[in-house]
């Protein structure tokens, strides 16, 4: 299958590609390849290949950023996977566009399905899904799938940044108010395999690792298998802190965003092991060696 990957400077684009590269050819384009806030470009760069199918995994990510950029967040996140759609559309081929559980509204407590409804806070949320909309208003056989708290060993995440942390400070602190569902981008990279081979796969799938936590428990567990895997820390406990305690955030988040992924298991045939067991084989796997 001929699959153009975008996006592949980022944690999710390049683990995709990487995997994908031995059975498929792949058309991996990264920012520098590909500036996406180019309807131009954009024209350009698809027009003259042939391919099958698009994992559309650029995105202007920054929460806050994007608060203090509408105009790009609207012209990467919106604007460029709607153009995308319509080429994938005119061209007979696939796309799956990766979104964020930051569409779902969180109010309430458990696991977050498909059909849940959507408020989007602020404009990264907003931008997102007006895409999803987009997308799927071209045609209903495309794929949104919405991604949760990736991790991976293309670029440190959140995880990374509380081991960095905890290596140096005594006393660190994460949001113990907030969960979701911690989401390893190898993982995820073989789930797409599936999925897009998959051509029955339309609409909206959750795509994440099983389970949820919170902040402070995902940071908590990085921290006990970093500690397991040898690395030296100064602080070995996390202090829990409140989403309204942290002043440096410009927009809400949803609160309960953990994902449901009995739709995946079902499109992709295979089991979706539990968040814990993929952060495990991530620090076992690339810690040891930093
Ligand atoms: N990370 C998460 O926890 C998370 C959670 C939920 C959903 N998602 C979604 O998952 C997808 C992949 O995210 P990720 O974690 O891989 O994020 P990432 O590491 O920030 O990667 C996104 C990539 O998009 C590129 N990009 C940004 N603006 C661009 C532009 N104007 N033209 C072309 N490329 C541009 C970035 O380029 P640079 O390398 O130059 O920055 C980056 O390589 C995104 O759709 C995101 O919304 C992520």
């Amino acid at each position: 299958m001929r699959i153009i990957i975008t996006g592949t400077g980022g944690r999710l684009g390049a683990a995709v590609a990487r995997h994908l590269r031995d059975r498929h050819r792949v058309i991996a384009w990264d920012r520098k390849a590909l500036d996406l806030r180019s309807p131009e470009q954009i024209a350009d760069h698809f027009g003259g290949l042939e391919f099958d199918a698009v994992i559309h995994c650029a995105a202007l990510t920054g929460v806050d950023y994007c608060e203090q950029h509408p105009e790009e967040a609207h012209a990467v996140n919106t604007a460029a996977p709607a153009q995308i759609a319509r080429i994938c559309h005119q061209r007979g081929a696939r796309l799956i566009h990766i979104s964020t559980d930051y569409v779902y509204d969180g109010r309430a407590p458990g696991l977050r399905e498909e059909s849940d409804a959507c408020a989007p806070l602020g404009v990264y949320a907003q931008t997102k899904h007006a895409a999803e909309l987009a997308v799927l208003a071209t045609d209903p056989a495309f794929l949104v799938a919405r991604a949760s708290w990736i991790f991976g060993p293309d670029r440190a995440g959140f995880v990374d940044a509380i081991i960095q942390r905890a290596q140096k400070d005594p006393d660190c602190g994460a949001i113990a108010d907030k969960w979701s569902t911690p989401s390893y981008s190898v993982d995820q990279a073989a789930l797409l395999e599936a999925l897009v081979l998959h051509p029955g796969a339309g609409g909206v799938v959750n795509l994440g690792n099983a389970g949820a936590c919170s902040w402070m428990e995902y940071g908590q567990a990085g921290l006990d298998l970093a500690h397991a895997a040898g690395i030296p820390l100064k602080c070995r406990v996390l202090t829990p802190q409140k989403c309204a305690d942290l002043p440096g955030f410009l927009v809400g988040r949803p609160v309960h965003t953990a994902m449901d992924t009995t739709r995946l298991a079902s499109l992709t045939g295979r089991d979706i092991r539990p968040w814990q067991e993929a952060l495990a084989d991530y620090i076992g796997t690339y810690y040891g060696r930093r």
